[in-house]
This record gives structure tokens, sequence and C-alpha cells, in this order.
């Protein structure tokens, strides 16, 4: 069974023989609601030789803009700590949203050019706020391993910057996107669709592979790939498209023409529910 920690001194208590003998820490950061895109984090973390790895469970009001889902954001401690046992994790880090941002808390990290598109656009405020936690929670668990999600493309790009200009220690993963046997990639937002939308919610995925397939095929041309990502996803009666973006892996800008790797995200509602998915293109 995880230990399950809500303060940041027992957390430490944990942790400082294992930073005094220099001993690896493995960290996977979540808003809980976890899935199996989360365990394979965890797993990798295991894996990888990490002799103690840490879960954070936390819904960070901060990356959430006024009107979004914060409130409804699932949250099921008892349940995440099954899934970590599962996963054979040593700690679950759940902190109240006080002891993360006690009374007079004003500091923020922030970043340039890299929010300002795809989900930055259309989140304001939300990399803020995930900067904000991240830094955090890297300063608070010192992990030697760091593992994020790549459904998350542009939040991993966001993090690994931050981790880079601060001179932060922490070695940060950026793994697989975990899918459903349709293709939807996991996400814990996924519980929010009712059964029209999570058929149609599919076209996301459909819609990458098809572009990947094109490029296979040798099709170079950005306007005509990003017109078929946007006629399938138009097939979905439902489906409002916040972007298709079509950039860069590092600098997340949009490309001329698809000759090196790329990435290809695409982010829509669906009903209330805004999914976002993406594919490496090499
Ligand atoms: O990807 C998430 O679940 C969150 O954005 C993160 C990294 C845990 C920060 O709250």
């Amino acid at each position: 069974m995880p230990k399950v920690v809500h303060t940041i001194a027992e957390l430490h208590k944990i942790l400082q023989p294992l930073w005094r003998k220099g001993e690896p820490v493995g960290f996977v950061p979540t808003m809980g609601a976890l899935h199996a895109g989360h365990i394979s984090l965890m797993k990798l973390s295991k894996a990888a030789g990490n002799v103690l790895t840490v879960v954070s469970v936390f819904v960070n009001p901060l990356q959430f803009a006024p009107g979004e889902d914060y409130d409804e954001y699932p949250r099921d401690l008892g349940g995440d700590v099954k899934v970590a046992r599962e996963a054979v994790v040593d700690v679950v880090f759940a902190p109240s949203v006080a002891e993360m941002y006690p009374r007079g808390f004003v500091t923020w990290a922030d970043q340039d050019k890299l929010t300002e598109k795809m989900c930055g656009e259309h989140r304001p405020g939300h990399f803020r706020g995930v900067l904000t936690v991240v830094l955090k929670l890297l300063n608070i668990v010192r992990p030697t391993h760091a593992y994020f999600g790549q459904k998350d493309y542009q939040q991993s790009v966001v993090i690994q910057r931050m981790v880079t200009d601060l001179n932060l220690e922490a070695k940060i993963h950026v793994c697989p996107i975990v899918r459903e046997a349709d293709g939807l990639a996991m996400s814990s937002r996924n519980a929010y669709l009712g059964p029209k939308h999570r058929i149609e919610a599919l076209v996301l995925h459909q819609a990458l592979v098809r572009a990947q397939e094109l490029v296979a095929g040798g099709e170079k041309n950005v306007k005509k790939l990003h017109a078929e990502i946007k006629r399938i996803i138009g097939t979905a009666k439902s489906a409002k498209i916040d972007y298709i973006a079509i950039v860069h892996p590092d600098t997340l800008e949009d490309v001329n023409d698809v000759s090196g790797k790329t990435v290809f995200a695409v982010a829509a509602r669906f009903g209330k529910t805004r999914l976002i998915d993406n594919v490496i293109v090499e």
C-alpha cells in the first residue's frame, strides 16, 4: 500500500534520507482520476530503477480559467490510492489547496512564446498555472526523474523549457500516449463524455492517423493536411475545433511543409468536454 501524505513536512520526512544518500527519486505529477496513461508513467518510473516513486494528486486551481471545469474535475483519492497500489507506487502526495498556496501566496512562474498558441491561446492563464504548480512540485519533491504524458504535448515542451531556463535538476521524461482500444487518448476528462460524444470524439485520433498516413505517402503540404484533419473532425456533428496545429516539435512554430519531425496537435470540444490529442510524425 502506498503511504498517503497530505503535507510537505510529512513528505520531506520520507524523502530526506534518500536525498541525503543521493538515491534516485521518481515523480509523477497528476491531478488524480488516475487512468492507464498515469499507470504507464508510474510503471516507467519503477522500471527505471528509481528507489522511490512519488505520485502527486492535486487538482490545481491556478491552471483553470474562470468558467472551466475546476469544480467538476473528477476527485476520488480513495480510487487513486488503489490505482497507485496496483502500480506499486511508494508515496501518494495529496496536498490541500491551502498547503500548496498558503495565505499571502503571490508568486508565479510564467513563460513567453511557447505558451502563446494552441492551448495557451484558448485557455488564458492555463500555462502560468501549470508552470507555477510544476515548479513548486519539483521544488517540494526534488525528484531525479519526473514523468509527463505526451498527450499534453505543449505542456511537456513548456515544462522542459522551464527546467532548462531555470536550471532545475529533474530530468524530464515525456512518455507515449496511452489509448483506449478504439484509439481515444486516455484522459481524466473522458469521464465527462456521454455515449454520443464518446463515439464522436474518435474523430480526433482518426484525423491524426489519416494525416500520418498521408505524410507516409509523401504528402508534405501543410494546407492540404490541415484541410483533411478539419474535414475528418468535422464529420462529428458536435465537434467544435479549438485548433489544428502542425508545428515544430521544440519551438511549436507552424511549419511550412512537413519535411522533418513534426507534431500534429488538435483540440476540440464535444459538448462541454474539451479534448486534446497529437501525433509526432517523423
Ligand atoms: O498534466 C496534468 O495533469 C497537470 O497539468 C499537472 C502537470 C499535474 C499540473 O497540475
